[in-house]
């Protein structure tokens, strides 16, 4: 008895210890962060991604996406309803990947961030002629990968039904904040597991980089769902946010039967996730999101997505999904680490994954409950705060964080929306 009783008591002072320590840890976190952005830091970042302009690309294909929503919003969970949108078909070619159930990586084996610059291309009259961020990124091309400063190998433990993968940057604690309280919480529904980890690269402000990485840790000691790589997160960079976590996944996540990859200014909805995932029929290839069919590669200077003729000579970009968020399958997604792995790296992320879908001959699917490139072009759309749009959507571009808390509130509530909404006239 006597044992019983000075084991709880030990237990309880223990527990009460944690307890302190997390609270106090969290407070400093809080303060500091409070600091940081009450300073001089632009929190604001650096490749903060405006996808609108992307849209003039594909314009008329936007404008068809727009029709097929207000036909959608018609019926009743339409969200369910499967697409007349090519299926999705793995042709078997000869550059199918021999992938074995047998993972002979059990960790991340990348161990020096040693990697430099490739002289080779730097005399030559189209590398000269080229803009200094693309000869940045050329320089740097073949550095691939790099170690890894903050790890979750047990992230996959067990089976996990949908593991959501946030791409975030350090600078964006209040919105992780809110997707944690939101979207991003980590619940077993109907026995089946979600899972949530952000992933990051170095924080790329150099003078408050030190300040960023003690907060970044504390963060992640508290919550323990930070994935952070040894490369600058930049926009050039998405793209090695994207092969980096491909590689993690096929390291780590034999278990796992879904991802969701998305961005950290979205709305997502894991119930119509879920409902979308268990009517789905794909057994094999699932990969669906805000598909582009046929956009064309910018060649306007001015643009953030401008892609010089040396970097891509083709006419139209295979099909890609809006990186905004998309759901893959685990299996395909570690067949994408394989098809990445062969490819050079190319400056625009999503364009990315689209090359390495049609390396694989997968076709992804085009749905209207992802809305990626924006809602519609009318920033002051009444869709904007619609609750019953965002309930049938699965995810949608962008919003702040307290509009996400928001919007998250009224969608969850005892929300009625009619059947017939005619909200978009
Ligand atoms: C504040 O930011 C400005 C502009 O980035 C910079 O010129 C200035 O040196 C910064 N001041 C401090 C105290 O860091
Ligand atoms: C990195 O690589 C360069 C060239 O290969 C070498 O000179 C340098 O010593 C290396 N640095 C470190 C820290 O390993
Ligand atoms: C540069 O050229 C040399 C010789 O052709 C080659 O061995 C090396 O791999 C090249 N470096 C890169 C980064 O491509
Ligand atoms: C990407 O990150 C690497 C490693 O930090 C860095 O050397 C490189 O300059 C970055 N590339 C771009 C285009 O920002
Ligand atoms: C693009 O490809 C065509 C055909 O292969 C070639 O003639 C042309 O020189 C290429 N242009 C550039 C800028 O690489």
């Amino acid at each position: 008895m006597a044992v019983i009783l000075f084991s709880n008591r030990m237990n309880n002072r223990d527990r009460w210890r944690v307890y302190k320590r997390v609270s106090v840890m969290f407070f400093l976190a809080v303060v500091a962060l409070t600091v940081v952005q009450r300073g001089n830091i632009s929190m604001e970042a650096p490749f903060k991604i405006e996808r609108q302009t992307r849209m003039d690309a594909s314009e008329g294909v936007d404008r068809a996406a727009s029709l097929q929503l207000k036909k959608g919003l018609e019926t009743i969970g339409f969200w369910k309803a499967s697409n007349p949108q090519p299926v999705p078909k793995a042709h078997t070619t000869t550059e199918e990947p021999s992938i074995t159930e047998d993972h002979s990586l059990s960790h991340w084996d990348v161990t020096s961030s040693n990697c430099s610059a490739n002289l080779n291309i730097t005399g030559q009259e189209w590398f000269m002629n080229l803009e200094s961020n693309f000869q940045q990124f050329l320089l740097y091309r073949h550095c691939r990968y790099f170690p890894m400063l903050i790890n979750h190998p047990e992230k996959c433990a067990g089976e996990t039904y949908l593991l959501m993968v946030i791409k975030s940057v350090a600078t964006q604690h209040d919105r992780r904040e809110v997707i944690r309280k939101t979207w991003g919480k980590e619940q077993v529904v109907d026995g089946k597991r979600v899972r949530t980890l952000f992933l990051l690269g170095k924080p790329s402000n150099e003078a408050e980089k030190a300040n960023h990485q003690k907060l970044l840790e504390y963060e992640d000691y508290i919550y323990g769902d930070i994935l952070q790589w040894d490369f600058l997160d930049s926009f050039f960079n998405l793209t090695l946010k994207e092969t980096h976590f491909l590689k993690w996944f096929d390291t780590y996540c034999s278990n796992v039967r879904y991802i969701f990859k998305g961005d950290d200014d979205v709305f997502v909805s894991v119930t119509n996730i879920f409902e979308f995932l268990q009517s789905s029929t794909h057994t094999k290839n699932l990969f669906v999101g805000d598909v582009i069919f046929k956009a064309k590669p910018i060649r306007k200077k001015d643009n953030k997505y401008y892609i010089p003729q040396v970097l891509y000579n083709n006419t139209h970009y295979p099909p890609y999904a809006g990186g905004g968020g998309f759901l893959m399958d685990g299996p395909l997604a570690r067949r994408l680490h394989w098809a990445a792995d062969t490819l050079e790296l190319y400056p625009i992320d999503d364009v990315f994954l689209g090359m390495c879908l049609e390396v694989l001959g997968v076709i992804p699917i085009r749905h209207n409950a992802f809305k990626t490139f924006g809602l519609v072009k009318n920033k002051n759309s009444k869709l904007n705060r619609e609750p019953c749009f965002f309930k049938n959507m699965i995810v949608v571009h962008k919003l702040l964080p307290s509009d996400l808390m928001h919007m998250w509130n009224l969608v969850n509530s005892d929300l009625i929306c009619s059947q017939k909404s005619n909200f978009l006239n």
